[in-house]
């Protein structure tokens, strides 16, 4: 029986209810108030085609401290690379398809995570998150989006524990703001970022370039602010989260996108005048974050810099998605 609904591709197949419980699931398990087992004898792959520190590290430890075991996979490093696309012809550098790699390795695991980066290539075939989706359509166990080209619901959910542990609970004023960075990076983070923030009824608000506009599908529901001004979209703001990435248009022309946001290099980094603008706001970043790039010394070692603490929340973010996708 296919259960893949059983999985987590994107925080949108979650209700605000559930949302809710996978929060409240978290701050049981970090309180210590949760020390139960429920991956006790079982083990959960872990597929990564990317680098990862926190990823890695805090589904690895949180499988651990389920009782479970942690089996990690990097195709194309230490095992076989990998076909994600149905009917093709394997005569060119892909050993395997994911057809058999998934299918075996649910015979060890009760479940599988996935990290897939966007390839920045190809916007309109990456939008669908192919090879996330070849993973999901093969198995038969749940699948755990670990950060594919359009989502990481694991940051996301870990981003809105960390503004209700600060911030308490109600509608908050949450501006996801673009930043320079020297080249263009993929767009799951602010995706997911947004795509929550909206489903936990905050204010959001979305600055960025021209030009730099998130997916149109994704934002059009999401009752968002979208602004090109970085100084007015701090005014007042509780939080500020701030993320580069890649323009759509210029997927495929890496050199184009480079030239084009040089413009905005001074002017798009979060500093202490801009975090001057705000409500008292806190920083937040998924990290890794490049300083004096993204955001200067003063604001991420300020007390105001929440950075830490949001990578802590993944353990305990991801400890409940395990237990709720795996604990009956
Ligand atoms: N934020 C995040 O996903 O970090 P890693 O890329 O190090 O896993």
């Amino acid at each position: 029986m296919k259960n893949t609904d059983l999985g987590l591709l994107t925080t949108g197949s979650l209700t605000l209810q559930e949302i809710e419980g996978l929060l409240e699931s978290a701050l049981r398990f970090k309180s210590g108030d949760d020390v139960s087992k429920p991956l006790a004898g079982k083990s959960v792959a872990l597929v990564f085609f990317n680098p990862s520190v926190r990823t890695r590290a805090s589904m690895h430890v949180g499988i651990y401290e389920l009782g479970g075991n942690a089996v990690v996979l990097e195709p194309g490093g230490t095992s076989w690379t990998l076909e994600h696309r149905t009917g093709a012809v394997m005569d060119s550098d892909k050993t395997e398809h994911v057809a058999e790699f998934v299918r075996v390795l649910e015979r060890y695991c009760v479940a599988i995570g996935v990290r897939t980066f966007a390839a920045l290539k190809n916007w309109e075939e990456e939008r669908t998150d192919p090879i996330l989706n070849a993973f999901a359509r093969y198995a038969s166990v749940p699948i755990i989006n670990l950060e594919s080209a359009m989502h990481h619901p694991c940051q996301s959910l870990a981003d809105m524990l960390t503004i209700r542990e600060k911030l308490g609970t109600g509608r908050k004023r949450v501006v996801l703001a673009w930043a320079w960075h020297p080249k263009p990076l993929p767009m799951a983070v602010p995706n997911s970022f947004a795509l929550a923030a909206a489903q936990m009824g905050h204010d959001l608000v979305i600055a960025h370039p021209p030009g730099y506009d998130l997916d149109e599908e994704l934002i059009e529901n999401l009752g968002a602010t979208v602004t090109n001004d970085i100084d007015a979209a701090f005014d007042g703001a509780d939080v500020i989260y701030a993320k580069s990435w890649g323009s759509k248009q210029f997927y495929g022309k890496t050199d184009e996108d480079v030239a084009t946001r040089a413009q905005y290099r001074s002017k798009w980094i979060v500093d202490e005048e801009k975090m001057s603008r705000t409500n008292s706001g806190v920083f937040m970043h998924c990290l890794p974050v490049r300083r004096n790039v993204i955001v200067t010394d003063a604001v991420i070692d300020s007390p105001a810099s929440v950075v830490i603490d949001e990578a802590e929340n993944r353990l305990h973010v991801q400890k409940a998605i395990l237990a709720r996708l795996l604990g009956g």
